[in-house]
């Protein structure tokens, strides 16, 4: 969607994945804060998101939403108010049908009166869900959403969550600055590797402007070890996906904020030429050697060795395979360990891979691209 925003994939936080319906106001201040005394907030991380369960199950005398008054009291403009004074930015969420999934008021036939509502309040994102849709296609419930946001004068971030039931890659680009391309995500290993398989099929339909949402981060929510987590944050980050936190960012172990805070993997996903990595091979035992790469700006490439056997292994990454001509010499460094590998690789690169984790690389050809 050309308004101007997701030059790169969005980044911030979203209460649904560890809050889901026990959010308040107090939780979202205090994220915020947290965004910011962990130093998340300067990595990137600005858009505080909120999700289902704000809103009151039934609007006022006036058919406008508002908030739930045991939960915000102060209200979503006050909120908005103590965020923006942090620099960051608000995300709400509604849905393009008659409830939302949890049963709130939806805003389909109501949309240019909410999104002005959101834009009188300083929203600057909105997540527009799928639940109750009255059985009428995506392609119709989600265009007048973009057009009321678009009417409002505010620039508001327009994040489609259709779960990929009509294909959104194929026509969303015009609707939307992301768009979901899957069912939700959960906190497994067999959730998060199943849905990166699905977000892959899509890769090439993302670019500036529109991404693919394979759905929020899982990480630091404790149904994954920290090698299945950081293979997670690396795979989203290479497949240009939203970095939304999904965990309490109030209290984060070491191993989480290690993970968040990787700025190499985020310079990846934030890479100003926006191309979605893809997995480009598959082998050995139900292809779980795998590897995953895409191009960067200034010649460069990611790559990803991603092992998702129940073994350690050797992964091996051919030049051909990620997009170089053979013969090229290329620097490896390391964006986990944080370091140059000495590598005189002109055809290929191998390493050894623990079980569920991954390696991530940042190759870049040598000047003269020179041919030995
Ligand atoms: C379904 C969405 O896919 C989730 O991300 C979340 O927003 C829930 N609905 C909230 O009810």
């Amino acid at each position: 969607l050309s308004n101007g925003l997701a030059k790169t994939p969005q980044m911030g936080w979203n209460s649904w994945n560890f809050f889901a319906c026990n959010i308040n106001e107090t939780v979202i201040k205090e994220t915020a804060d947290a965004l910011i005394s962990t130093g998340l907030a300067d990595l990137g991380y600005v858009y505080v998101n909120i999700d289902d369960c704000w809103s009151s199950v039934t609007r006022n005398l006036k058919a406008q939403l508002v908030p739930d008054e045991k939960t915000f009291p102060s209200g979503i403009k006050a909120v908005a108010d103590y965020v923006h004074a942090k620099g960051l930015k608000l995300g709400i969420y509604s849905d393009a049908g008659a409830f939302t999934c949890q049963v709130r008021p939806g805003s389909i036939f109501l949309e240019k009166e909410d999104a002005a509502l959101f834009a009188s309040w300083g929203i600057d994102y909105l997540k527009y869900d799928n639940c109750y849709n009255l059985g009428i296609p995506p392609k119709d419930r989600y265009p007048p959403m973009r057009d009321a946001l678009n009417a409002t004068g505010r620039t508001i971030f327009y994040s489609i969550c259709e779960w990929g039931e009509d294909d959104p890659a194929l026509w969303a680009g015009a609707v939307g600055n992301s768009w979901r391309t899957t069912e939700d995500i959960n906190d497994t290993w067999a959730s998060m590797t199943k849905i990166a398989d699905l977000n892959d099929k899509w890769a090439k339909y993302a670019g500036p402007g529109g991404w693919n949402d394979p759905d929020m981060l899982e990480v630091g929510n404790g149904g994954m070890t920290y090698q299945e987590y950081r293979a997670h944050f690396s795979i989203w980050a290479l497949m240009k996906a939203p970095l939304l936190i999904g965990c309490d960012v109030r209290n984060m172990t070491a191993e989480t904020i290690e993970i968040l805070t990787n700025k190499e993997v985020i310079d990846i996903n934030q890479d100003p030429l926006g191309v979605q990595g893809r997995k480009v091979s598959a082998s050995g035992p139900d292809g779980c050697n795998q590897v995953w790469a895409g191009p960067l700006s200034g010649d460069r490439l990611a790559v990803v060795l991603w092992n998702r056997c129940s073994n350690a292994t050797t992964i091996t990454a051919s030049w051909d395979q990620i997009g170089l001509e053979s013969g090229i010499r290329v620097s490896v460094r390391d964006l986990w360990q944080h370091k140059e590998l000495t590598s005189d690789a002109v055809s290929s690169f191998s390493a050894k891979v623990d079980a569920h984790d991954c390696h991530f690389y940042l190759i870049t050809p040598y000047p003269d691209h020179s041919v030995e």
